[in-house]
């Protein structure tokens, strides 16, 4: 009789977790997001069964060790030991969870993000995973074509500075700025979100933003929206956006980088100071019909100061 019984048992365990078998499945192909705009990371189980019971983990695959990312248990989200990065920016949509839907949501993407995720789904017995891999686009990498003869651009188009003398074999190009010390990003965009970070932290003369794909770059001209430029900068002891009427400022001394967002859709190009966290000024309600390239300059013909304006790309 006792054997049997644990015949029995053991027969319909197996049965039991046979019916519980599936199977985690990601993304086939790399899942393209972009820095400041929202990004699911795709994960499902086939055949798509409840998994509002089980246990869903999302974590980020780190060479040395992995980090959680989200954490789905006992039918609540349990993110108290998220990567401090994470926190607030991750969502599991608990009805898709019904359908066998574990994707996960990701806002303010940033370019850290960038990377392998694992999918992790535990019932009581049984358990599998999928990997997903993330690219960030935009990167910003600027593009040393436009950069003013008196540029120096190093670090693979991260860094600009100004030297006295024209850079070796560089011409006066058409798409060159010749009096602005000014310089694009190679990659523009014409919808979506769209958000960098640029360090000014020890230079004192500088302008920066985002920037029409016809506009003028030769000559003097007010760098305004009228014109193509959406910008703030620095005079010394002075900011100012350059909107109609124009807009100076006082801001934090200790200013050292600074963000720039922008909504296509919804003509806004907006800065904040990424230390303090504070905003710094937002061009609304404008409009786009061209592509926007992201925009920085060290000033007007010349600057005594060398310290480079560098594009971050580890927020
Ligand atoms: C899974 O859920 C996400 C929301 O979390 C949704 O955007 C996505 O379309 C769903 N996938 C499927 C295949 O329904
Ligand atoms: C599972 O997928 C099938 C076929 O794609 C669909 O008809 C069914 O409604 C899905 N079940 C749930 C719970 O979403
Ligand atoms: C992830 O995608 C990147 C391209 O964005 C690729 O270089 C890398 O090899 C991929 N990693 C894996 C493990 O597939």
């Amino acid at each position: 009789m006792k054997f049997i019984c644990v015949t029995l048992l053991i027969i319909s365990g197996i049965t039991d977790s046979r019916s519980e078998q599936y199977e985690v499945v990601g993304a086939v192909d790399v899942v393209p997001a972009v820095a400041g705009d929202d990004v699911i990371l795709p994960c499902s189980v086939k055949p798509n069964i409840s998994v509002v019971d089980m246990r869903v983990e999302w974590f980020r695959l780190d060479p040395k060790d992995s980090k959680l990312v989200h954490l789905y248990e006992d039918h609540e989200d349990r993110n108290t030991n998220q990567i401090e990065s994470y926190r607030g920016r991750t969502k599991l949509n608990h009805q898709e969870l019904q359908r066998g839907n574990a994707s996960l949501k990701l806002s303010s993407v940033r370019v850290s993000d960038e990377g392998l995720y694992k999918c992790f789904i535990q019932s009581k017995s049984w358990y599998d995973d999928a990997i997903v891999n993330v690219s960030v686009e935009v990167n910003v990498i600027l593009d040393a074509d436009t950069a003013h003869p008196h540029l120096i651009m190093s670090r693979g188009g991260k860094q600009v500075r100004y030297k006295n003398t024209q850079t070796k074999g560089v011409d006066g190009g058409k798409d060159r700025f010749d009096q602005y010390l000014g310089v694009v990003g190679k990659d523009g965009f014409s919808s979506g979100c769209f958000y960098f970070e640029v360090q000014v932290k020890g230079q004192t003369v500088w302008d920066l933003g985002v920037t029409r794909e016809s506009v003028n770059r030769k000559d003097w001209i007010s760098l305004r929206p009228e014109k193509g430029y959406w910008i703030v900068g620095q005079r010394h002891r002075e900011y100012r956006a350059r909107n109609s009427p124009d807009y100076s400022f006082s801001l934090n001394a200790n200013l050292q980088r600074v963000g720039v967002f922008v909504d296509y859709e919804k003509g806004l190009v907006s800065f904040n100071d990424v230390e303090s966290k504070s905003h710094i000024y937002s061009y609304t309600d404008q409009c786009f019909n061209e592509k926007l390239y992201p925009f920085v300059c060290l000033g007007f013909n010349r600057n005594t100061n060398s310290t480079p304006l560098i594009i971050c790309d580890d927020y």
